[in-house]
This record gives structure tokens, sequence and C-alpha cells, in this order.
């Protein structure tokens, strides 16, 4: 089925194989003997515990070419679980703080946005996100940093460490992103409470909620949520690993779904939470049998609905995923 991922950090597709492999390009010693010791580690109670070895990773990446083989290896697998377009978020401040140059790290993306598109068919998009643990003063100086590139991503995300960091906290350097024409999305309701969905949409005026599973524990917020469509991009594996649901059928897509929102399924970080997009759709289907082929393509149609693409682009994709439908129907 043809599909949008619309919630991948780039750097959460950095896998242990390719880890070792730029270490040792880039001359640097990990804390890890091996792949396997590597990916032992990968055992997380909740966003923080992931956080810190997400960081860890990215530690490797140093040079254009590590940000250009890094997204590369992304989209070959998203080609394989055909998706169609992609928006990649990145987190330059993770790379910046270390001394990379912002250049080498947006550049590096371009070039592999360009390949993929060229030689899988792959539209793409990247959206730089702000580390919330971070102060507004750093975010602001990380968007100034940027503006020379500015051509190379459409849009503004929040992420990190999401407890005690409220979207208002970033509410000036969201209006001047809006101000400058970007996109913006924001993580909320992920570890956070509901309040952090609200104030992300009446105060940073988001496009789209990452995340926002923990809506449900709000009725009128889930209402709103329906009655203004505002798109939810939701990552069950990383739920599961992450604990913020104990098992996948506790989860409540089929309960976001029933009440007519725009929910979306996306990978998040899959190099660390078992599974890229194709996996997050199985796994979480084969747990919730009241998920069939219908919400299969709701969720593939939402995906193209919520993508930051023109409408007719939309359309096109939107008649794709029917044809597909329509000649499994017709097989069956
Ligand atoms: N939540 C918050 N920050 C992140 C995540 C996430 O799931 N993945 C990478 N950075
Ligand atoms: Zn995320």
């Amino acid at each position: 089925m043809p599909k949008a991922e619309l919630h991948i950090h780039i750097e959460g597709s950095l896998e242990p194989q390719r880890i070792f492999a730029l270490a040792q390009r880039n001359g640097l010693t990990l804390p890890y003997a091996d792949v396997e010791a590597l990916r032992a580690a990968y055992a997380f109670e909740d966003l923080q515990s992931f956080l810190d070895i997400y960081y860890a990773g990215a530690g490797v990446l140093l040079k254009e070419a590590d940000f250009f083989d890094m997204a590369w290896d992304y989209f070959q697998r998203a080609a394989a679980d055909h998706v169609v377009h992609a928006e990649l978020f990145f987190d330059p401040q993770t790379h910046t703080d270390r001394g990379v140059p912002i250049e080498a790290v947006i550049i590096g993306l371009h070039h592999a946005c360009q390949r993929a598109h060229a030689e899988l068919g792959i539209s793409s998009r990247l959206i730089l996100c702000f580390l919330r643990h971070l102060s507004e003063e750093a975010a602001m100086a990380t968007l100034e940093q940027a503006l020379p590139l500015r051509h190379h991503f459409v849009g503004v995300g929040l992420d990190s460490s999401e407890r005690g960091h409220p979207p208002e906290k970033f509410a000036r350097v969201f209006a001047r992103c809006r101000e400058l024409g970007l996109h913006v999305v924001a993580h909320a309701g992920e570890e956070g409470p509901p309040a952090y969905i609200t104030s992300a949409l009446d105060v940073l005026k988001v496009e789209r909620i990452d995340h926002g599973v923990r809506c449900t524990e709000d009725p009128a917020l889930v209402q709103r949520l329906a009655r203004e469509r505002v798109p939810l991009t939701v990552c069950p594996l990383s739920n599961l690993k992450l604990c913020v649901v104990p098992d996948l059928a506790a989860h409540n897509l089929p309960q976001l779904l029933d009440a007519g929102l725009c929910a979306t399924v996306n990978s998040d970080d899959p190099a660390y939470f078992g599974g890229y997009i194709n996996d997050n759709f199985l796994q979480t289907f084969e747990a919730l049998p009241q998920l069939g082929a219908r919400q299969a393509w709701q969720l593939a149609r939402n995906s193209f609905e919520a993508s930051f693409v023109p409408a007719a682009q939309k359309q096109a994709w939107m008649a794709q995923l029917d044809a597909v439908f329509a000649q499994a129907a017709d097989a069956a």
C-alpha cells in the first residue's frame, strides 16, 4: 500500500552496523564491544532512557557524507515499505553543539533526498526540530544559523524530553517560524499530559501533533482534534518500547480512528524501536483485531492528507491508494 511517513527522526534510523562503520571511518571509539553489545543496550524504560542512547549514537555523525549515508540507508528501507513520500525530522543542535557545521547536516540530508527522488521515486521534505530540553534562546540561535539554508527545509518541530518542557516555552521562536512561512509541528501528549497538546495548538499554533496519544484522557480535546482535523502522527512501536503502552493490544489507535481523527502510523526511531513503518502497521494490526483493511486504507489516506505537499499531489497519491485497494478487492 503506498503511504507517507510523517514522523521519522532521521538520527533514529541509524542502525548499529552503520554506527560502528561511521565510528571506524571517523576514528572514534564506542563504549560498546560490537553491534550485539550496542543492541543489547536498547532496553528502554521511558523517553529519557532512550534519548540518552539516541544522542550517544548520533555522536558518530561528523561529516556531510555521514548524514548522506544515514538518510540514504533510510530511503532504501522506506522504498521497500512502499513509502512514496517522507517528511524527515532532524535535530541540528545535537550536531552543532559538537562542532559539526549546520551546512554538513542539511546539505548531506538534502543530497540523500535528491537521490531518493531520482533513483527510488520517493518525494521528501526536511523538518528542523528544536530540542525542548534546551532553551528558547538556543532554538532561536539555531533557527538563525539555518536560515541561509531555508530553501532546504519546509518546517520546524519540537522534540526531546517532553515532561517539564511545555510547548509554551517555545512561543516566540515558533511565532518567528510562522512569520517566515515555515510549517509548524510539535511532539505533544506522548509522555506529557493532554494539556501540552492544547498548548501546542493554542500557543505554538501547530498544524500537526506528533504522537498525541494521550489525547484520549480528555474527551473534549478528542472532539476538538476531530472537528479541526488536526493530524496525529502516531508511532505504535515507539509507544511500546518507551513504555507509553504496556502492549500493542492496549494501544488506542482504534479509538483514535473511531473518533474520526486524522491519525497516521509512523516509525519514529526505527533503528531503536524494532521496526520500520510496515513493521509498525503489521505488528499493530496483528495485536488489534478491530483493525482491518478499511483502517489500513484510512491510515494511508490520512498520511497523504496530513503531508506538506500541494493538494494536487495529495489527490494523485490518494487515487493511487484507491487503485491498489480496488485491485485487491477484485482479486479477493
Ligand atoms: N520523542 C521525543 N523526542 C524524540 C523522539 C521521541 O519519540 N525521538 C527522537 N527524539
Ligand atoms: Zn518522535
